[in-house]
């Protein structure tokens, strides 16, 4: 047995903090220890309280740190790190001009996938992001190279084969039966694997025709272990053209519902403009949303409706949705994100923010039975912040009178350079100072 302990100010979340009063909600110490054992959590308290559990092993102390969860990104595009910062379109220009070209770039290539891959899951944990739901394309080997990289770093992961039979180009599209097949097969592939998991990936209404959308809803009823992952009612332009191209459908919710594609285990990206309806049917189904502050300020897509969302009772994530999102840390996502709220009178708390950038994710990707906060068992993500990562954040954090007030500093200056470590179930995976 491997035990191992670290001593510093500590934060994790036994639930959402804007919508509970329960006192557990937010376990916040100013000097705590978080003991592991075979990477996993064996406990968390005050230095005093685990003192006979510490005997016989050296505490790291980090007293300038602070331990959190790993982060979780609920929504984000691998092959598109090549594409980040694409200069002058909305979505679906954006799309044609950047995002399909990089895609179409990893066709018949697994060499330039796996170093995509590996970059980006690099550049992931360099961020502090443990885990995450990952758009590969829509050839399967793009999935497998991204498999095959977050096996290696024993990450908990999630993606799926894209599935796009129509109004895309030509290099870009599979059949309704091929993805169907093509899923199938990936699912039993790497079904048991490691800590990964499956997500049938439509890619969203425009590019899938009816039938695809239904072998989706088939592969979701025939695999109760894998999630659905799309993007839902980003832009108003896509809205407009879900509404020609599904002319019966009540809307856009209804082109996925229909298809059997709104369960309690699917996640929707951005859902920026949904109605009342669309909300209702989702909270009703207990689907996720993944809230994508960077990208929809990037595109111009419009602002979420944090508030509504949260009262409707809907789970939501934090998306870097990189290439559209502009960086795949998730502070720049908790701060971006609290600017989205001002924008629309409303409000979005450090608590509330890095709830959803560890447990929220977590549950909104059904894996927080694994990870997302410190519960004794649970999988050893998590990362050591520096407080001090530069010269402002020291000065500025260093005023803080409060735990709240030093978190959201920290959530409006910090980026990569707070991350000095991350660790994988337990084991160091990115050393800042290495
Ligand atoms: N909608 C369909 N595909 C995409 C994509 O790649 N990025 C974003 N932001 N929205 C999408
Ligand atoms: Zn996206």
């Amino acid at each position: 047995m491997s035990r191992t302990a670290w001593r510093s100010k500590i934060l994790h979340f036994n639930g959402d903090p804007a919508h509970s009063n329960d006192p557990d909600t937010v376990m916040a110490y100013n000097d705590g220890v978080l003991v592991v054992e075979d990477g996993h959590i064996l406990a968390l308290d005050t230095p005093e309280a685990l003192t006979d559990m510490t005997r016989d092993i050296e505490v790291q102390h980090l007293p300038d740190s602070l331990i959190i969860p790993g982060f979780v990104d609920a929504h984000v595009h691998y092959p598109q790190v090549d594409i980040i910062g694409g200069y002058g379109e909305h979505l679906l220009d954006w799309l044609e001009r950047y995002a399909f070209p990089a895609e179409i770039g990893l066709m018949n290539d697994k060499g330039k996938a796996e170093d995509t891959a590996s970059f980006f899951l690099d550049e992931l944990l360099r961020n502090g992001t443990t885990s995450a739901l990952v758009f590969a394309t829509v050839y399967a080997h793009t999935v497998d190279a991204l498999f095959g990289e977050a096996l290696k770093r024993n990450m908990r992961l999630i993606s799926g084969k894209v599935m796009m039979d129509a109004h895309a180009p030509d290099a870009l599209m599979d059949t309704a039966q091929s993805s169907y097949e093509d899923s199938k097969a990936l699912i039993e592939k790497w079904r048991g694997k490691g800590r990964l998991g499956y997500a049938v990936t439509p890619r969203f209404a425009l590019t899938s025709s009816e039938e695809q959308l239904n072998f989706a809803g088939l592969l979701l009823a025939e695999n109760p272990d894998v999630l659905l992952h799309t993007h839902l009612c980003e832009n108003k332009k896509e809205i407009e053209r879900a509404a020609e191209l599904f002319p019966t459908a009540r809307d856009y919710v209804d082109v996925y519902k229909r298809a059997g594609l709104l369960t309690d285990r699917s996640v929707f990206a951005h859902c920026v403009h949904l109605s009342d309806d669309e909300r209702a049917d989702l909270a009703k189904a207990k689907s996720a949303i993944a809230f994508c502050p960077t990208s929809n300020l990037f595109l111009g897509s419009g602002l979420f409706d944090l508030e509504t969302a949260g009262q409707a009772g809907i789970t939501v994530g934090l998306g870097s949705d990189v290439g559209a999102g502009t960086s795949l840390s998730s502070f720049a996502s908790m701060s971006e994100g609290y600017k989205v709220t001002q924008m629309r009178e409303q409000t979005l708390s450090p608590l509330h923010a890095f709830y959803m950038a560890t447990l929220g994710g977590a549950r909104a990707l059904h894996i927080d039975g694994h990870v997302g906060n410190f519960a004794p068992g649970k999988e050893a993500d998590f990362l050591v912040l520096d407080l001090a990562a530069t010269p402002l954040m020291k000065r500025r954090l260093g005023r803080a009178n409060t735990f709240e007030e030093m978190l959201f500093a920290l959530m409006i200056l910090a980026d990569d350079r707070a991350v000095r470590r991350t660790y994988v179930a337990g084991e160091l995976a990115h050393d800042r100072d290495e």
